[in-house]
């Protein structure tokens, strides 16, 4: 038996990737271990979002290699984005990395791992998925939430954004392997399952008969569709076991009618939508190539509030893309207190390799566009602490997913809106749908107590 350690670094695609990279190569006996001094194989799954994202796993990856000097059969492998990214230079730059391969051929991984143990250095990346898309093994690293992923890639083009590069084209799975996925999920104990695409809201048009490749650029949807979120939501919808379905994360041009009518109607389906917005300003989402308006998006906001007033709406910022003007920026502010979202992840410009607003010569000073984050994250903490203080004294259900990682004295589980709840509570409560009175609000989560002889369970 070997040993594997894994850093995962990035989005919940690359966290789902990685459980698949553990059951893959536990076909060849490799064990996952949490101690990279016993490792035979450090396997790296990195993220290329933005130039940080980058440098985390550079560091990182100078540890292993000073491993690797005092134990010289010690086999590194470099996979996800960076890989798919930036093979060659990786390869020049790191001689000692035997493994590099890329987000469409992790199927391969026994056999890439196989040859780099003979000591073949190898580099292996597909530019395109396979034809059929492979089921693959996989070994969770969770016991209540499980991921699942419907549909891979992206066919927007935002002028920021290297995703559709590192993951190609959209490629949805189809209902029955989602299905059967989930079936099984339910049938070993998970509770909850997360949808999972870098363009979920998307899910099922690809699949469907009468999806047009010339016209699906960005910002498309075939006419009456076969296959789509919504449909997916209601054909999963009953598998005994299953209590909640999540999906992440959307995009505002493709939340369309029928997804907030499913969402609204299923009781399964929770009421959170993580719909990154990056930008209040008319002009900024023009040059950003997002295809949408702010306006359109207000109005999408609106729709979904007025027809679920308990849901959750949360968005991705950009601060500081190229040529943003001081008013612009003011302007997504005032969206994120007049829209009061429920969480927000921000973060600076960060130009990417070829990738169009790369290469524009209005940028931003780095100064600049920290000063604008700071600004912006000191406003986000007070819309969310704000909106999580009116939740106090409420009873929310929460689904309890195991002791808190800060706290081991507490447990920790997410509301419906996806919001983190610490409480005291008892093992056995791991894995249930409890009511939890919010008794403290912070802006990132919550503390809650559960009143003793007044537990109940919501199922
Ligand atoms: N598909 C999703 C999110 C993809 S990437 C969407 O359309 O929104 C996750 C987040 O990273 C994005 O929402 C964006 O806010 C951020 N991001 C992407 N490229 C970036 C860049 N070049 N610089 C800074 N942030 C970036
Ligand atoms: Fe990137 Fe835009 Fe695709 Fe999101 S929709 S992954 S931001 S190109
Ligand atoms: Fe990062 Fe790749 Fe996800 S670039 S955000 S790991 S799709």
């Amino acid at each position: 038996m070997k040993h594997v350690y894994i850093e995962t670094f990035g989005c919940q695609m690359n966290k789902a990737d990685s459980e698949h990279m553990l059951g893959l190569l536990d076909e060849i006996d490799y064990k996952l271990t949490e101690d990279i001094d016993k490792a035979n194989l450090v396997l790296f799954n990195t993220c290329t979002i933005r130039e940080t994202a980058n440098h985390r796993f550079y560091s990182q990856l100078g540890i292993a290699g000073n491993k690797k000097k005092k134990k010289p059969d010690l086999l590194i492998g470099v996979g996800g984005c960076v890989a798919q990214d930036k093979r060659s230079w990786l390869q020049k730059n790191f001689p000692y990395v035997d493994i590099v391969f890329g987000t469409n051929n992790i199927q391969r991984l026994p056999e890439i791992v196989k040859n780099a143990e003979k000591g073949k250095n190898i580099c292996e990346i597909e530019e395109e998925l396979p034809l059929e898309l492979p089921e693959l093994p996989v070994i969770r690293q969770t016991k209540v939430t499980a991921w699942v992923n419907v549909i891979l890639g992206c066919n927007f083009n935002c002028t920021y954004c290297i995703v559709p590069s590192v993951r190609g084209r959209e490629r949805s799975r189809t209902p029955e392997v989602i299905f059967n996925e989930v079936q099984t999920l339910a049938a070993e104990g998970f509770k909850e399952i997360t949808l999972l695409g870098q363009n979920v809201t998307a899910y099922g048009y690809d699949i469907s008969s009468n999806y047009s490749k010339e016209k699906a650029t960005f910002g498309y949807i075939p006419e009456d569709p076969e296959h789509s979120l919504a449909k997916l939501l209601r054909h999963i919808h009953d598998i005994d076991g299953i209590e909640r379905i999540r999906f992440l994360t959307g995009h505002p041009f493709h939340v369309t009618d029928e997804l907030i009518d499913a969402v609204a109607e299923l009781p399964k389906a929770c009421e959170h939508f993580h719909i990154p917005m990056q930008s209040g300003d008319d002009t900024v989402l023009k040059r950003m190539a997002r295809v949408y308006s702010v306006d359109k998006y207000r109005k999408m906001a609106e729709k979904i509030r007025n027809k679920m007033p308990i849901a959750a709406i949360t968005s991705d910022f950009i601060v500081g893309f190229p040529g943003e003007t001081q008013e612009q920026f003011l302007n997504t502010v005032k969206i994120v207190q007049e829209i009061g979202f429920d969480a927000c992840n921000t973060a600076a410009y960060s130009p990417r390799p070829d990738t169009p607003s790369a290469v524009w010569e209005n940028q931003i000073s780095g100064d600049e566009k920290n000063e604008r984050l700071r600004y912006l994250n000191s406003v986000v903490n007070e819309v969310l602490e704000k909106k999580n203080n009116e939740l106090l004294n409420n009873y929310l259900e929460v689904l309890v997913e195991g002791k808190s990682q800060t706290n081991e004295s507490k447990l920790t589980g997410r509301t419906r809106g996806n919001t983190v709840v610490n409480f005291d509570g008892c093992e056995s409560m791991i894995g249930k749908l409890i009511n939890v009175k919010i008794t403290k609000a912070n802006p990132w989560s919550m503390g809650g107590e559960i009143i003793k002889g007044e537990v109940s369970l919501v199922n």
